[in-house]
């Protein structure tokens, strides 16, 4: 498997898959270019990941990642920046992370978002905020988000009713509960 960078050229795989495996119309076209282009950071590097099959050129897997000052919120409305370690300005926001099924507890997912992580801590970034997905299949959400130093905030019931997209798991509207998670970068020691 390969890591490369998210870009525009990628739009069109990235969305049959996130289609495949988020759910039909999680995102749209314009959400993925506006996504892309959120993934820019004032030095030009970008911190969104694919996963490709280097021999088939397919879309395995996607890490969306926004450094700070790219963003304002996730999918879902609910944001509780009073309870966080920093402000909003100096935190990254990890969006969706979703591998392939058969890719799926191999440690590609860490892989992918350590790629993200060396490049907000280049930025100064203090930290990353996330909404990890409670009723994930084998919790395997809040295992890798815990296994790379993650902390629990506060659960959101009904984080993505809003969005209008058919869950994998309830069909419309989706019903699943987000955990609202920060990871704080260590200061480097002198
Ligand atoms: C969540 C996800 C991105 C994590 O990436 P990953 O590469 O699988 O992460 P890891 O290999 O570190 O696995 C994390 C844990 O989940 C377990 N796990 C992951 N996928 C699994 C599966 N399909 N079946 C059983 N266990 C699984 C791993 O064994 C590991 O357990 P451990 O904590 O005991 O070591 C990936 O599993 C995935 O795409 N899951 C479905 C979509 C999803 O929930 N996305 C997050 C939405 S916010």
């Amino acid at each position: 498997m390969q890591i490369k960078e998210f870009l525009i050229s990628d739009i069109e795989a990235v969305k049959k898959f996130t289609d495949a495996q988020i759910g039909v119309g999680y995102y749209s076209f314009d959400e993925l270019k506006e996504n892309q282009r959120k993934s820019v950071t004032t030095s030009g590097e970008i911190s969104s990941f694919v996963l490709l099959d280097p021999t088939t050129q397919e879309v395995k897997g996607l890490r969306l990642a926004f450094p700070p000052g790219n963003w304002a919120g996730g999918k879902g409305a609910k944001l509780r920046p009073d309870l966080w370690p920093f402000q909003i300005h100096e935190a990254a926001y990890f969006q969706s992370l979703f591998l392939s099924a058969e890719l799926q507890g191999q440690n590609w997912g860490p892989k992918l978002s350590q790629k993200s992580i060396e490049i907000f801590k280049k930025l100064g970034a203090k930290g990353i905020i996330t909404h990890s997905w409670k009723e994930s299949p084998n919790n395997s959400s809040f295992r890798y988000l815990q296994k790379i130093g993650f902390h629990t905030i506060i659960e959101h019931p009904l984080y993505w009713i809003d969005v209008d997209y058919v869950c994998p798991r309830d069909g419309k509207p989706c019903r699943c509960t987000s955990i609202e998670m920060f990871l704080r970068f260590e200061k480097e020691s002198a």
